[in-house]
């Protein structure tokens, strides 16, 4: 038998069962790591039921047409299944058009796994920079506003640094409605593929809508569901991605660094916007360009 990690990870957690062990704590590395499994395991398993709704297929970079000759933003590859098509008018009347389709939407409202109150984006649609996240959380769903909890102060603490705000930016989620749980109170949880999978064409519109110059995708499960790659935020950032002619940075989730306050995670975050700015030709100060390095 072939040892993958996967099978070596539940080895070791029937390991742990074994000895008694009923809990384990994650940390958002492993969590990304878990996902990105889970992600590949459901393709795989789709790819082999005749019965299954047309999986959403593998990228293939060759097959993608120049932006200039292909008015569509998203290649046939990372075309979601549903269709939508947008009505004439200004964005303002596109991103009306899909903030009115989001609240019934039926893939996500059909798997009646997600809350009711759809949270839909903030900011400045006529901006070149995107930022996208997982889903909201209870603070969002109260405001339906997207990242306005303690993981959108952190937010606000990095646009802050990089000479931005809110309103300078367009900031959305990749799934939005608040995953449920049973007898919920404050406690959040991450989406699943399925929940990303159903509001996936939502974000790809708005992305068509906006046509911004950068997305940043804040986490694992916004990186994973919007470029279909595998891998954790750490073997995904550092470098753009593309997605049809939009670089894409992956860079850590505000939360993680609400849980880690290591400067070198701090950091790790502050040189993936040190390189958005950069190449987005963003004014970068000699400040700037320290925060977060080790005192000597
Ligand atoms: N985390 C997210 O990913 N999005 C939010 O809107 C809030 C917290």
């Amino acid at each position: 038998m072939t040892s993958t990690p996967n099978s070596l990870f539940r080895h070791y957690l029937d390991s742990l069962i074994q000895r008694g062990t009923t809990r384990a704590s994650l940390t958002e590395e492993a969590r990304d790591v878990l996902r990105t499994w889970y992600v590949t395991a459901k393709k795989g398993s789709r790819a082999h039921s005749p019965s299954s709704p047309s999986p959403r297929p593998e990228p293939q970079p060759t097959k993608t047409p120049p932006p200039s000759t292909n008015p569509e933003l998203f290649p046939e590859e990372r075309k979601p299944s549903s269709s939508i098509t947008l009505p004439e008018g200004t964005m303002e009347d596109k991103l009306q058009y899909l903030r009115d389709l989001a609240q019934n939407w039926k893939p996500a409202r059909d798997l009646n796994s997600l809350r009711d109150t759809m949270v839909f984006a903030t900011g400045n649609p006529h901006t070149q920079l995107m930022l996208i996240g997982e889903a909201p959380g209870y603070y969002e769903e109260v405001q339906r506003e997207p990242f306005v909890g303690r993981a959108g102060e952190k937010l606000n603490q990095i646009l802050k640094a990089m000479g931005l705000s809110r309103d300078m930016v367009y900031i959305s989620n990749i799934v939005k409605f608040r995953p449920s749980l049973p007898n919920q109170r404050t406690n959040n949880r991450a989406p699943t593929p399925e929940e990303i999978e159903a509001c996936l064409p939502i974000i790809m519109h708005e992305i068509q809508v906006i046509q911004p110059k950068m997305i940043i995708a804040l986490g694992g499960t916004a990186a994973v569901g919007l470029l279909g790659e595998q891998g954790s935020v750490s073997s995904m950032r550092g470098r753009f991605h593309d997605l049809n002619g939009i670089p894409v940075r992956v860079t850590y989730h505000p939360s993680y660094l609400l849980r880690s306050d290591n400067p070198r995670e701090k950091r790790k975050v502050w040189e993936d916007m040190l390189a958005v700015m950069e190449r987005m030709g963003m004014p970068v100060s000699e400040k700037q360009r320290g925060y977060f390095l080790p005192r000597e």
